[in-house]
């Protein structure tokens, strides 16, 4: 056979083994060509020093041609087969965007927690403190020290779950009245959000746990107008700009004089409504001038230092602010309630 038949076929064959050649193979088959030492083509090439000197050109002319085809060969074949790769990754990991997604069933913050944050921020905007304190008690802090004596008859206002001798679960939050004048001096400016608990019989606005949050501020010269303001204020920024206060006298036995803190009804803007029984007004706390009797039994002393104090109903105020009828549903912790908030 002729150099020039040689090549030829292994143009055509090569040509066919390229067409067959799986990925892995394509690196071989070129070192099969080509390679300098034991490549085909240079293998036929070994005879080109046989030839005369017209046909060599001729002979080298084509090698270079046949080179050049089969190596674009090997180079489109080498494309083609990354692309079909990755054809196959394509279509195995093709994400159907129309499939339903896997349902988070996310949580919420309940609407108890919510109500609660309002209030903090409301007092930490106005430069009080937060503080927390002990759901056990002693009979001291949360009676005695209030001025609640033994066997006096407002304790009945507080029916509480009695441990052993002398402790009890705490049934408001003002005994951390109490416990923060003896640990700082005047002035003072906290708030104490917190759970409280009473022997209350359970219905709709009734339940034997809940949450208070109890206000203390005591400095010289405080007065009531200060406390009006203060409420006033607050009660504007919870139930907006329109909101007005109402001080009705009450009783309390830590505060002289005390009152029970009523807004305008937000539901109806005053004019009488289920809400607010057709009153107009809804009670949302109670408060009062802190009483010289429970100043003086920390060490303050009443001559130079006054404050005033308040205690709010947290559900009450959550209930109110999200229209709930009845308090359990705050407990149940059903996500299906929670989650409407
Ligand atoms: N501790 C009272 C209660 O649980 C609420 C209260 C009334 C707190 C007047 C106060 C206050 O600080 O001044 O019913």
């Amino acid at each position: 056979m002729s150099i020039l038949e040689q090549l030829a076929q292994l143009r055509s064959e090569a040509e066919a083994e390229i067409r067959a050649a799986s990925a892995d193979k394509l690196n071989d088959l070129r070192l099969k060509l080509f390679s300098r030492k034991n490549g085909s083509l240079n293998a036929i090439l070994r005879g080109l020093g046989g030839l005369s000197a017209e046909e060599r050109p001729k002979v080298g002319s084509l090698a270079n041609e046949v080179k050049a085809h089969l190596e674009g060969l090997l180079n489109e074949r080498l494309e083609q087969l990354k692309n079909s790769v990755m054809e196959v990754r394509l279509q195995s990991e093709k994400i159907d965007v129309t499939m339903p997604g896997h349902w988070q069933n996310p949580g919420r913050i309940h609407i108890l927690n919510q109500a609660l944050d309002r209030i903090k921020d409301t007092f930490k905007s106005l430069g009080y403190s937060v503080v927390q304190g002990p759901e056990v008690e002693t009979d001291y802090y949360n009676f005695e020290a209030l001025n609640i004596p033994a066997n006096h008859p407002s304790r009945e206002m507080w029916d509480s779950f009695f441990l052993r001798e002398g402790l009890l679960m705490r049934s408001h939050t003002s005994p951390m009245q109490v416990h923060i004048m003896e640990k700082y001096d005047p002035p003072v400016r906290v708030i104490v959000p917190g759970k409280c608990y009473r022997r209350d019989a359970v219905d709709s606005t009734h339940f034997w746990e809940f949450h208070q949050v109890e206000g203390l501020l005591v400095d010289k010269n405080v007065t009531f107008s200060d406390l009006k303001g203060t409420l006033d204020l607050f009660a504007r920024r919870m139930g907006g700009h329109q909101r007005k206060t109402r001080f009705n006298p009450s009783y309390f036995p830590f505060t002289e004089p005390s009152a029970e803190v009523m807004v305008d009804c937000f539901v109806c803007n005053g004019k009488g409504c289920r809400v607010c029984k057709n009153s107009g007004w809804i009670e949302i706390m109670g408060a009062g001038m802190v009483h010289p009797k429970v100043l003086k039994g920390v060490g303050y002393d009443p001559e130079r230092y006054t404050g005033f104090a308040f205690g709010m109903g947290v559900e009450r105020i959550a209930m109110l602010s999200c229209g709930i009828a009845d308090i359990r549903l705050l407990f149940e912790g059903d996500a299906r309630f929670s989650r409407q908030f």
